[in-house]
């Protein structure tokens, strides 16, 4: 492992047995995978910050093939670790020890669309850029959009609950989720709802040497209406010097570009070396200070201290960087960073969820009868606690 100060101690599950492969081969045949090279890439984040042992990783294409594989695991005290896209920023997605990887990436199927209501059907795999894409052909899209869309999976999509670039116009994910089926085998629901359709309208983002660049995409059912409402704010925002320069995009090879330039910014920072990253939300009129703040609390420590974020949502990604890991520097940022947004009344975790690098943090954010309702909530549906140990729930709680 690669920080055993973050880790908790190995809990009593018990380890993988010949028996157990031979089993998993019946039940998967050609896709259950030991192959060490192979097991490498699920097992290291993608920030390659946290690496798991894992020696399994096992490829279900069916609810099932998944179904077989829980009970199983479940009867022998097998910890697993489900796995979608691995584009995951907090340690949620990979293993801390043994843990048998469970991935989504073989169910990938999309097993429904109704043009009328909207309904979309698909399988926990589906890459969320194929999900928009395969949309966009019918004149409808996903209300979700995110730099990893070409990677994640609609399932871990689902599973953090991602927040990304189209909330403030479409809400929480959560909200558009009709129905769940999920792998207990007793639970199953469904649900109807109305999806509007929807047209891309214009695409507006400023350039120059300003401090600040804003991107804001406006989307509504009458492109007309929205230009002039677009109109309005420009004319205002100008002539109130609150901008100084900008650009409209209307063309779609325009509009993915401006995107691609705030979407790359994650991968832009791992060039860097190592990126301590946080997914702070807080009033928006503070939402800048926490930057300025920790750069001066920081000094010359950090190779550089980034924020931005989605706005609209208060939610600042601050990201601190440095050539490699750096103990000094990770004990100047913490516990100072969740100190200063408790103080702020913020959030500690935002949008990506709190994985295995937060999880003992949340009472910055969380009162103690709310944190056990959750362990409850988990204690029900994983009464063994085989699903993802280690992660989200303070170490207290497992
Ligand atoms: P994984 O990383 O594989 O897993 C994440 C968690 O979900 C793990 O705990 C895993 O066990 C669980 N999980 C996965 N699939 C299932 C399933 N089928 N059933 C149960 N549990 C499951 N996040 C945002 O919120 N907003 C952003 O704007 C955003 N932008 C990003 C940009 C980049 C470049 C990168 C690298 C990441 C970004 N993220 C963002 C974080 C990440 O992409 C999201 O959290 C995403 O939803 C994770 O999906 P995934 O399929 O990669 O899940
Ligand atoms: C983003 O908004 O770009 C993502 O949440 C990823 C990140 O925080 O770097
Ligand atoms: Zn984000």
């Amino acid at each position: 492992r690669s920080s055993p100060a973050a880790a908790p101690h190995r809990l009593p599950f018990s380890r993988i047995t010949e028996e157990d492969l031979a089993l998993f081969r019946e039940i998967l045949p050609g896709r259950v995978i030991t192959d060490p090279d192979l097991l490498q890439s699920s097992n290291e984040d993608w920030l390659k910050s946290v690496r798991g042992s894992s020696e399994v990783l096992l490829r279900p294409q069916t609810t099932q093939e998944v179904a077989k594989i829980l009970s199983y695991c479940n009867s022998r005290n097998l910890a697993v670790n489900p796995q979608g896209g691995n584009t995951g920023l907090v340690g949620g997605s990979v293993p801390v020890y043994d843990e048998i990887i469970l991935s989504t990436s073989l169910m990938n199927n999309i097993l429904s669309f109704d043009n009328i209501s909207g309904i979309l059907t698909c399988q926990a795999g589906c890459v969320l850029e194929n999900l928009s894409l395969y949309l966009e052909e019918r004149d409808y899209m996903m209300p979700l959009d995110l730099g990893a869309k070409g990677s994640c999976h609609i399932g871990g999509n689902v599973a953090t609950n991602a927040g990304g670039l189209r909330l403030l116009r479409y809400g929480s994910l959560h909200g558009t989720v009709l129905g769940l089926e999920v792998v207990s085998g007793s639970f199953k629901s469904a649900g109807i709802n109305s999806l509007r359709r929807r047209r891309k309208d214009i695409f507006f983002s400023f350039s120059a040497d300003c401090p600040f660049y804003i991107v804001i995409e406006t989307s509504g059912s009458d492109s007309d209406h929205d230009s002039q409402k677009l109109h309005n704010f420009l004319e205002e925002a100008m002539t109130s010097s609150l901008v100084t320069d900008g650009t409209i995009a209307t063309e779609d090879s325009k509009i993915k570009a401006l995107w691609s330039m705030r979407e790359r910014v994650t991968e832009a920072l791992t060039h860097d070396g190592f990126t301590y990253k946080y997914d702070i939300s807080l009033p928006v009129e503070r939402i800048y200070q926490l930057v300025t703040d920790m750069r001066q609390h920081l000094g010359n420590r950090a190779r550089s201290v980034v924020g931005y974020g989605h706005v609209g949502d208060g939610n600042l990604h601050l990201n601190i960087t440095s050539p490699a890991k750096d103990p000094a520097l990770l004990a100047s940022i913490e516990p100072f960073v969740y100190e200063w947004t408790a103080k702020f009344h913020g959030s500690i975790s935002a949008e990506h969820g709190l994985g295995l690098k937060k999880r003992n943090y949340i009472y910055y954010s969380k009162s103690r009868s709310a944190v056990e309702l959750m362990g409850d909530i988990k204690m029900l549906l994983d009464p063994r606690g085989i699903l993802n140990p280690y992660k989200t729930l303070p170490d207290h709680l497992k």
